[in-house]
């Protein structure tokens, strides 16, 4: 079966060609560049370089495969949560490309795809419990060997990535700063008593990290010399190294900054860890015969270095089958979004030509129009 997946979400537009479920292909451009600059996306930009690069991106996959689009048995576009405008492009583009080649067309929650991600490489290890940690979203949810999910916290200000993000910006890093401040932690030694792990109330599953990016804001204030003088821009193709962007910095400083960024990073992982951990363990006390075999982590922030190291002793220490998708399926693609629409296509749901888009903030309704007799 093959699906042909569109993503356009946020700042990275992707096309990728999935059959029976496996990558066959995939071509994406990532904006970081335009918005590198600004410390965060710019979403007025972002859905002019969606709408600038979508067709390409599209015209290559078909002509790399030799695949047309009358051939495709789907085509599946990310349909939310995300920003608005960048949506409505990538779903002005399968709406059109479904209509011309008379395909059927299904919207997929991006936040699912990206728990899913994990399936176009292994077999998903269900019922599980999946962590999603991205720039916009930090949740835990209950997967069912049905691919119900059901929510089981969530952040109540900033996402896991975003936090990243903005303590990255503290000190100058560009957009996206999450894998720099990842680099730099590398290098540093982490104090654990540095920063508090917020827990909020006994036995909560939610998050809240504004209040770490806050006291690192303020041992920055306190350090003026961490802020680097100038922004390293990512040059054509290649993202520039956060090693190169602290050359000039004297070694003392350079090594305190890297001592306080990795604290940070193991302050968010270790709260990300022991949520999980309150998860799989809520999951396993109301478990009704269907005991979770799987832990899926996914989403950007799962690139991080810290964290997959943390989860696979989660997940030995709970007997749980750890499933994490390579780097490059973890942050935001079209692969993921192929393969999730392959899942409901090949259960006989799809959308028609009324498919709206579901901005960030608001829950993504499961409105599939069903075809009679195709449902398994
Ligand atoms: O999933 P994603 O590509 O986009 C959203 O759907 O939000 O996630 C992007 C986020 C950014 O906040 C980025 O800084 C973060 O993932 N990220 C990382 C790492 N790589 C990407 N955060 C920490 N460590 C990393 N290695
Ligand atoms: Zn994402």
């Amino acid at each position: 079966m093959l699906v042909l997946g569109i993503e356009s979400s946020c700042d990275e537009t992707a096309v990728a060609l999935v059959d029976d479920g496996r990558l066959v292909l995939e071509r994406l451009a990532t904006q970081e560049a335009v918005h590198a600059v600004f410390g965060g996306v710019v979403p007025e930009l972002a859905s002019r370089e969606h709408l600038r690069l979508l067709p390409h991106l599209g015209r290559e996959v078909f002509a790399a495969t030799g695949v047309r689009p009358e051939d495709l048995d789907g085509i599946a576009v990310a349909r939310g949560p995300g920003l608005l405008g960048s949506l409505l492009v990538g779903l002005g583009y399968a709406k059109g490309l479904a209509l011309a080649a008379g395909v059927p067309l299904v919207g997929v929650n991006h936040c699912q795809a990206h728990l899913l991600a994990a399936g176009l490489e292994a077999e998903l290890p269900l019922p599980a419990v999946g962590l999603l940690v991205s720039g916009g979203h930090t949740q835990l949810y209950r997967i069912g060997a049905d691919l119900r999910f059901e929510l089981l916290g969530l952040t109540r200000d900033d996402a896991a990535g975003e936090a990243f993000d903005k303590v990255a910006k503290l000190v100058n890093l560009p957009y996206p700063g999450g894998r720099h401040v990842d680099e730099l932690s590398r290098q540093g030694r982490a104090d654990p008593k540095r920063f508090a792990r917020p827990l909020l109330e006994p036995g909560s599953l939610d998050f809240s990290f504004s209040g770490l990016k806050t006291a690192v804001a303020q041992a920055v204030a306190e350090h003026p010399g961490f802020v680097l003088g100038h922004m390293a821009l990512p040059e054509q193709g290649a993202p520039p190294r956060a090693e190169d962007m602290l050359a000039d910095m004297p070694a003392g400083q350079r090594q305190a900054l890297c001592d306080l960024l990795a604290s940070f990073s193991l302050a968010v992982v270790e709260t990300l860890v022991i949520k999980t951990r309150r998860a799989v363990e809520r999951v396993r006390q109301q478990a009704a015969g269907e005991m979770p075999r799987g832990l899926i982590a996914a989403g950007g922030v799962a690139a991080n270095s810290l964290l997959r190291a943390k989860l696979a002793e989660l997940a030995q220490d709970m007997g749980l089958q750890l499933l994490l998708p390579r780097p490059a399926l973890c942050t935001d693609n079209a692969a993921m979004i192929a393969h999730a629409g392959w899942r409901l296509l090949r259960r006989g749901l799809r959308h028609d030509q009324r498919l709206e888009a579901v901005p960030r903030g608001r829950v993504v309704p499961e409105d599939f129009v069903v075809s009679a007799g195709e449902c398994r």
